[in-house]
This record gives structure tokens, sequence and C-alpha cells, in this order.
């Protein structure tokens, strides 16, 4: 073997054995999940959920890990429509959805900025008083005064893509039936918010750390 190979392996053990040592997963539970991340989710989500673009993908690193294998099951059940997500989510068992919950929760989310909507903009005070006039609540008053989410009730929403929060703002708004209570409330909130509401309150969250 290279000796510049060699080091390569070495490398990537260490590498793969600090990534093992932080997970809440067995190591065959790790490895197996590993490996459907490099081989399904890396392409739009990157290997550790931090995606580079919101019209891609979101950012699921960090995300609560109940949130995100319930969403899984969403896609599959056809209860959350979306073409790409229902066909991968398709070949998932329920094991695998688990995991991957699992394994997204414990990478480090990578922050972002806001482009404009910083402290005194619209979006900061819709986000933290809501508007009164059109009864939209503060979205601190489930999501948390940053945006980190309470586990198993209310997922993580600072430092997301401000595209991706502002199309999931619009797919509530749209929605027609209500399938689940958990999106009854963002269903209600959704409509009340004007298009430049909804880009400004996305447009912050983005930035949030
Ligand atoms: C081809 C690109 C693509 C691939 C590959 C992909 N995703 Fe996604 N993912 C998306 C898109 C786009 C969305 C947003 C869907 C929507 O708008 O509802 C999404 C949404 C999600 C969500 C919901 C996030 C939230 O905040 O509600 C989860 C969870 C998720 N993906 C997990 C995965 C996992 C796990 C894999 C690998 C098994 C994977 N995705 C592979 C594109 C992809
Ligand atoms: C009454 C509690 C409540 C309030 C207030 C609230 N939300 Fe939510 N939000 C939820 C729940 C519950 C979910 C999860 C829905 C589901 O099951 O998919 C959610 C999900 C979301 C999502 C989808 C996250 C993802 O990763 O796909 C976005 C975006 C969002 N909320 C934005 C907002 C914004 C912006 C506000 C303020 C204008 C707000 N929420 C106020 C309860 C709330």
């Amino acid at each position: 073997m290279h000796t510049k190979n060699f080091f390569f392996t070495l490398f990537l053990m260490l590498f793969c054995s600090t990534l093992f040592a932080e997970s809440s997963l067995d190591k065959q539970q790790f490895l197996n999940t590993q490996k459907i991340v490099k081989n399904v989710c890396m392409a739009c989500h990157g290997m550790d959920g931090n995606s580079l673009n919101g019209k891609i993908a979101p950012k699921i690193a960090a995300q609560n890990a109940k949130y995100l294998a319930i969403q899984l099951k969403k896609f599959k059940d056809g209860v959350r429509k979306n073409a790409v997500m229902q066909g991968i989510a398709a070949s998932l068992s329920s094991e695998d959805m688990d995991n991957l919950g699992l394994y997204f929760s414990e990478q480090k989310l990578q922050l972002s900025a806001a482009k404009t909507n910083g402290v005194g903009s619209l979006g900061e005070k819709i986000f933290r008083a809501g508007i009164e006039s059109s009864g939209v609540p503060a979205c601190a008053s489930c999501h948390g005064p940053g945006g980190h989410g309470v586990p198993d009730l209310y997922p993580r929403l600072n430092a997301q893509h401000s595209e991706y929060i502002y199309s999931q703002l619009n797919v509530f708004r749209l929605m027609e039936d209500q399938p689940s209570a958990s999106y009854a409330s963002m269903r209600a909130i959704s409509v009340k918010l004007t298009d430049e509401e909804m880009k400004a309150v996305a447009d912050y969250i983005q930035g949030l750390q």
C-alpha cells in the first residue's frame, strides 16, 4: 500500500470512529445508517444534513430526531406530499427512519445570516410578537425564543434556508384538508400571513442563531 493511501485510510478510520463515538446508535446501526446517508441523502441534504441550497433541500442537521422520523413516515404514508421525498421514503423501513432521525439530529447545524431582516425588522417582530391586528401568534411561543424548537412538540427552525421556510408556509397555507392536528396549527397561522410577511419572517429565521 502506498504511504499516502495508508495515511488516508488511517485518517478515515479515526474520523469515522470520532463520528461514531458521538452517536447514540450502536456501531452496526450507525454504519448501516451512514451507508444510506451516503448513497441516498447526501446528494441533496449533505452528509451532515447541512444542505447548501434551500431550493434543493432543507437543512436537517440538529433537527429533533422524532420530528425527522415522523416526517419520513408521513412522506411514506402519503400524509405529507412531495414527489421527491415520497419516492425516497418508500424504500426505507421504520427502523431506517428512526435511525436516520437520530443520525441527523446529532449533526452540527451550520448557522446562516439573514439577508435584510435583522434586529428591529418586520421579520423579527412577527417571530417574537406576532401580528396583533391579524391574529398571528408569535412564532417564538411554540418554536422557542431562538427557534430551537421543543423536542417531540415543535421542530427547530433556526438557520434554516429562507427559501424552504417560505415554501413550507405556502404548503401549509394551500392545504385544503387538515390531515393531522400538527398541521392544523400551522395552516391556521399561514393563511393569515401576507406574502411580504412570510418572506420577512423566513429571512429572519434564516439568521437566527
Ligand atoms: C433529490 C433530493 C433529495 C434527496 C436525495 C433526499 N431529500 Fe429529503 N428533502 C428534499 C426536499 C426537496 C425536501 C423538502 C420537501 C418539501 O418541500 O416538503 C426534503 C425534505 C426532507 C425532510 C423533511 C424536513 C423538515 O424539516 O420537515 C426530511 C426529514 C428528509 N428530507 C430526509 C431525507 C433523508 C433521510 C434522505 C435520505 C434517505 C433524503 N431526505 C434524501 C430533497 C431530497
Ligand atoms: C401553536 C404553535 C405554533 C406556532 C405559534 C407556530 N408554529 Fe410553526 N409549527 C408548529 C408545529 C406543531 C409544526 C410541525 C408541523 C408538522 O407536524 O409537520 C410547525 C412547523 C413549522 C414549519 C415547518 C418546519 C420544517 O422543518 O418543515 C415552519 C416553517 C414553521 N412552523 C414556521 C412558523 C412560523 C414562521 C411561525 C410564526 C409566524 C410559526 N411557525 C408559529 C407549531 C407552531
